[in-house]
């Protein structure tokens, strides 16, 4: 089944509903086959119209934040793991109301918010995040385990008894990591917490377990998290929270070539999106997106295109590297860029006040939905 992207108005993301199934199919698998539970990270992909698609397959969806627990339930029908660096005051009770799991990200603020879950008579399951201070990330705005890092507690920062209350064990320290990265991490975690993971009734392994990408080893996957059922017979649960493997390879974000502007080597593109706006991981990590029907450049190119988004910054274009067509790119013409699903939609800003892209689903039906347009009053209601 091919989309048909001369269908899609541009801009605008969309979501291969097809795709999406494929992943959850694997993800189910890895649940299935390792016995533990497998929960989308709305941080990472919100897209909330796939929720009841995603119902059939996960075990429900983590939190960072009240409106995605509150998204959480009145999408998925289901309360959240909530996991926030922060808890405040003014919406503590609200959070816990949308909540099964609520993870503590130091001791202070387990002293502070533990009585208020006590007095609630919620049934909700608390947790702390540790830092195994053990991570493979080699982007430092994606790793958490840094010396000195602001999310969790090192062994040292915990204090020597597990604190009252306390049922759940969680940590992450992987993003866009193998099934071998976790072996290793996971060696950390015991070596410094193993005693706890004896007292505890779950852990969280936390998110960046890169289970739908191709090459990754779902078999060595199992097998650890089989291994690690078997060392702790006392949990009830183990979790992974993956964001970007349900998202992965999903769909697309349609853009429209708007102008042309030859330089000395090379032409710039200038896109109807912008890479600050739409893309911004492209420039954080950074990273060189896919498109459709191009290549990286080699000598005796002619068509050669840098891609240039559509706001002011000066760094709004893909400066990891040109692209090169068979052809040359025509004003009008659709420039597609691969995997544009996680951590895009969940990130746009109006900056500049560009025009947002569209939201759209191309089903397994084979057509295309629109879910949603953007308008001025989206961008004004931001502002005030
Ligand atoms: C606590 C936590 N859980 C889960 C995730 C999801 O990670 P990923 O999308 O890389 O799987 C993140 C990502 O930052 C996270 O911080």
């Amino acid at each position: 089944m091919a989309i048909r992207f001369e269908e899609i108005p541009s801009p605008c993301y969309v979501l291969d509903e097809a795709a999406l199934r494929i992943n959850l199919e694997i993800l189910r698998l890895v649940r299935e086959a390792a016995g533990v539970e497998i929960i989308c990270a709305l941080k990472g992909f919100a897209f909330w119209h796939a929720f009841p698609m995603l119902a059939g397959y996960l075990d429900g969806a983590t939190a960072s934040s009240l409106n995605e627990a509150r998204l959480i339930a009145e999408e998925m029908g289901v309360e959240a793991h909530t996991y926030c660096p922060v808890y405040e005051e003014e919406s503590f009770d609200t959070l816990l109301m949308y909540s099964k799991h609520l993870t503590f990200n130091s001791l202070s603020q387990y002293q502070r918010f533990f009585p208020r879950v006590r007095q609630s008579g919620k049934a909700v399951s608390m947790g702390l995040r540790i830092n195994p201070e053990y991570s493979e990330v080699e982007t430092d705005l994606y790793n958490p385990a840094l010396p000195d890092s602001r999310l969790g507690m090192t062994r040292e920062q915990c204090g020597a008894s597990l604190p009252e209350g306390i049922e759940g064990l969680h940590f992450h320290a992987l993003c866009e990591n193998g099934s071998d990265v976790l072996e290793r991490t996971l060696q950390a975690v015991e070596a410094k917490f193993g005693d706890w993971i004896r007292q505890v009734r779950w852990v969280n392994m936390g998110g960046g377990h890169w289970i739908t990408q191709d090459g990754y080893d779902v078999e060595r996957l199992v097998r650890i998290l089989k291994n690690f059922r078997q060392r702790y017979p006392n949990l009830e649960s183990v979790i992974l929270e993956p964001g970007e493997a349900v998202g992965l390879h999903t769909g697309y974000l349609v853009s429209t070539v708007c102008d042309v502007l030859p330089r000395k080597d090379f032409h710039i593109a200038m896109l109807d999106v912008s890479f600050a706006c739409h893309m911004p991981d492209c420039i954080e990590m950074p990273y060189k997106p896919v498109i459709l029907g191009a290549r990286d450049p080699k000598p005796g190119d002619r068509f050669v295109y840098r891609m240039g988004g559509n706001s002011c910054l000066a760094g709004d274009y893909m400066g990891m590297g040109d692209y090169a067509f068979d052809e040359p790119l025509e004003i009008g013409e659709k420039v597609i860029f691969d995997d544009m699903i996680h951590y895009t939609m969940v990130k746009t800003t109006f900056f500049n006040g560009v025009r947002h892209p569209s939201i759209a689903v191309w089903t397994e039906r084979d057509e295309l939905e629109m879910l949603r347009t953007f308008d001025y009053e989206d961008y004004k209601r931001k502002l005030s």
